[in-house]
């Protein structure tokens, strides 16, 4: 079984492990020992080992994490000695595929993942850039693999994390009016979380139907959803939410 060894023990590490211990991963996890606070909770929740350096993880394990910050990654890494056992796996944001194989020397295979933090307690993608088939089992433990065909296809994929977060303000606004009308929190929260949460799964387990089309089969002639939404049409919602998107595509671009 693969043995993960993690340059980076921070918050990306944490809820990667999480994940890929709920999914169901068994196999050994080796922590670089900096960041004593979160190795002891990753050592204590998920059955990890804390190393004794950076060195002696890639002594231990042969698919190597890497997840320290952008900043800190020529540090980090060029003092160490990475040989062909070594595949690598990087969450480091911004940094290309090409700047990664310059600070590994002597590996073959490098990948880039970056999932949401929401994988720790919910299943969800693991973008991944180039395609890995001996990683697809390992990174299944997670997620749900989705390989990308391109860099700048893979950093294009950010926004869709991004959106992930906007939708929680967007979800803000219906449980306020919600309990403006005595609804308790609570109750408030689960309707409005469960109404996109359900038609999420629904439209991924309908792979073939257009989402336009599914919305299309719901909000028909005379209910209070196409009331809703021809409002929300007529008032251009959409237009603010592609400006952002295309702001955020403009600056991944440069990174890509
Ligand atoms: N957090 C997210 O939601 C998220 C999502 C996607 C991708 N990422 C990527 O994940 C990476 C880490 O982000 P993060 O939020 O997890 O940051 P973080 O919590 O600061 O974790 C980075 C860890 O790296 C450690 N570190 C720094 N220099 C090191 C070195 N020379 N050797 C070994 N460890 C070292 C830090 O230790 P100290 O605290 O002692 O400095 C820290 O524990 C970033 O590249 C980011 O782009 C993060």
């Amino acid at each position: 079984m693969t043995r993960l060894g993690v340059i980076g023990t921070g918050h990306f590490a944490a809820y990667f492990i999480a994940a890929l211990r709920h999914g169901g991963y068994e196999g050994e996890i080796f922590l670089s020992p900096r960041n004593a606070g979160i190795a002891a909770q990753l050592k204590r929740d998920f059955q990890c080992r804390v190393a004794n350096s950076n060195s002696d993880v890639l002594e231990h394990a042969d698919l190597i994490l890497l997840s320290v910050r952008p900043q800190h990654a020529a540090e980090a890494l060029q003092p160490l000695r990475f040989g062909r056992k070594h595949t690598v796996l990087s969450a480091m944001a911004g940094i290309p595929v090409g700047r990664i194989r310059e600070l590994v020397r002597g590996v073959d295979a490098v990948h880039r993942i970056m999932p949401s933090s929401f994988i720790e307690a919910v299943r969800g993608p693991i973008p991944l850039y180039p395609a890995a088939p001996a990683l697809m089992s390992f990174l299944a433990f997670a997620g749900e693999v989705v390989t990308l065909p391109s860099e700048l296809a893979f950093e294009m994929a950010m926004i869709t994390a991004c959106f992930s977060t906007w939708v929680y303000d967007l979800a803000e606004a219906v449980t306020d009016e919600l309990c403006r009308h005595g609804l308790d929190p609570k109750s408030a929260r689960a309707l409005t979380l469960g109404n996109i949460a359900g038609p999420a799964g629904f439209a991924l387990a309908n792979p073939k139907v257009s989402l336009a089309a599914i919305s299309a089969s719901i909000a028909t002639e005379g209910t209070f959803t196409k009331l809703g939404l021809e409002h929300l049409k007529s008032r251009g919602f959409d237009g603010p939410w592609r400006e952002a998107i295309a702001l955020l595509s403009a600056k991944l671009r440069q990174t890509a």
